[in-house]
């Protein structure tokens, strides 16, 4: 019996966490990261002043979390090595505790059937590297690319899939554009500088692995559809340009190995193009990935500026464009993101028809949502929005398929609930709500609809 909604053979089920989020466990066993800085500095940043050292503690119960996920009908997942906790300071010896533990965690996934698929960098940069400056400095660049070939050497027999940043957009928004990651930072030029040395980094990791591995490697962006208000030039302008910061600066130089003429155009006229090295362009047209993950949370709605930017203020990206909100179904978290399914189809047809098709899947998308305990019937949430969410999503993710685009698979943010950053545990995500005192997890509602979808390849309308 076909079913309404029938996935390509082989498809990836399942989902994606990252070590900071969810390992905990750094006292003594860990070098510490930005996230331990800032949280020391500034607990109040942080939503009911939780920091990172609470987390679901997968460190100690990655065992059962991985049972779990069997259950659950995973054939994948999605982990994060922590660079602090591989090599303490960031350079240097490798930490024989943290070799155990991703080794056992690997061997584990794998015991089960689950195929771990694994990312190096995701937010958690170790803190003596960002005082030499971080992403800013070719010296972390250096570190960065040694951390992986470590990496690789480690583990690369077992893991097949790697990714080298998760999101690289989000540290230099976060860090060096509108404040909320640390170094706190709000200064385009140093920002630009950032995203390009993240790519260069990226780069010289693909190299690296394939000139030593047998596997395949990629980024995973969270790609944003800019969608105009309207198809008047301004607007459209505004959007194009919307997404060649946000979108085309990392998804150019992973997939086609260069970045837009327009894009560099743009910062050339503004006098904002980063610093470079002559060996860089070559760098980037020879290594690009093998797999795209895409997270796909929400569009980008995207107007022409209603007023000049004044040109004696320091440069920002924004000079070219305003987002507006959409009004519409907003997911529950605290800037209501927008609920738009179909803004996944549209990124699946941009790669196929731009992108040379390239081998993609679904590495993170979900739901969060604040105080769901108000959903517990029975001991358990009963998470129907999730399902529909993820229904939802599915569907167009199905016709993108079903019309050609080489779609892998599909990946929830996240397994179970986990500390998100400054939101900590504001806004809940997962298959499995874990209870903070005790670390119970429980399956929710759409854990138990997941592991038929799994078991299906698909499911009925
Ligand atoms: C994407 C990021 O990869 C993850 O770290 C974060 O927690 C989720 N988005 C939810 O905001």
């Amino acid at each position: 019996m076909t079913l309404d909604y029938q996935f390509p053979k082989d498809f990836w089920w399942g989902s994606a966490a990252s070590a900071t989020q969810t390992e905990g466990s750094t006292n003594g066993i860990s070098g510490a990261t930005i996230w331990d800085r800032w949280y020391k500095e500034a607990p109040n940043r942080f939503f009911e002043g939780v920091g990172p050292d609470q987390t679901s503690d997968f460190y100690h119960r990655y065992k059962e979390d991985i049972t779990n996920m069997k259950a659950i009908g995973h054939n994948s997942f999605r982990l994060s090595i922590s660079w602090a906790r591989l090599i303490p300071g960031g350079k240097g010896d490798v930490n024989d505790d943290a070799v155990r533990f991703y080794n056992e965690v690997i061997d584990e996934l794998l015991n089960q059937g689950i195929e771990p698929f694994v990312n190096l960098y995701h937010f958690d940069m170790p803190i003596e590297l960002q005082d030499i400056g971080g992403w800013e400095n070719r010296e972390v660049i250096e570190a960065y690319a040694d951390y992986a070939k470590i990496a690789f050497d480690l583990f690369g027999d077992r893991v097949k899939t790697w990714f080298t940043f998760n999101e690289p957009i989000v540290p230099v928004e976060g860090g060096y554009l509108y404040d909320f990651h640390y170094p706190n930072v709000v200064d385009a030029r140093r920002a630009i500088q950032v995203a390009y040395n993240t790519m260069i980094a990226h780069a010289r990791a693909v190299k690296l692995y394939h000139e030593a591995q047998d596997g395949k490697i990629g980024i995973v962006l969270n790609l944003t559809p800019s969608y105009p208000r309207s198809q008047n030039p301004a607007d459209l302008k505004a959007a194009h340009i919307c997404d060649l910061f946000f979108n085309r600066s990392f998804l150019d130089p992973a997939v086609l190995g260069e970045y837009p003429d327009d894009l560099i155009e743009l910062l050339e006229e503004h006098g904002q193009l980063p610093e470079t090295k002559v060996d860089d362009k070559d760098l980037l047209k020879n290594n690009i990935i093998d797999i795209l993950g895409v997270n796909y949370y929400q569009p980008r709605r995207v107007k022409a500026k209603e007023h000049l930017p004044n040109p004696y203020a320091p440069f920002m990206p924004d000079w070219f464009f305003d987002n507006y909100e959409m009004p519409g179904r907003k997911m529950n978290v605290y800037r209501g993101w927008e609920i738009y399914e179909k803004g996944i189809y549209d990124i699946m047809i941009n790669l196929k028809e731009n992108y040379g098709n390239i081998d993609s899947f679904i590495s993170e998308n979900g739901m969060g949502v604040q105080n769901e305990e108000r959903f517990i019937k029975d001991g358990r949430i009963e998470d129907d929005y999730r399902i529909d969410f993820i229904k939802e999503h599915l569907k167009w993710l199905h016709k993108a398929a079903e019309e050609g685009c080489n779609v892998k698979g599909y990946h929830l943010w996240t397994f179970m609930d986990n500390w998100s950053w400054m939101n900590a545990y504001k806004n809940r995500y997962g298959f499995f709500s874990v209870d903070l005192e005790t670390g119970e997890r429980t399956a929710k509602k759409s854990a138990e609809w997941i592991a038929e979808v799994s078991k299906q390849n698909g499911f009925n309308d």
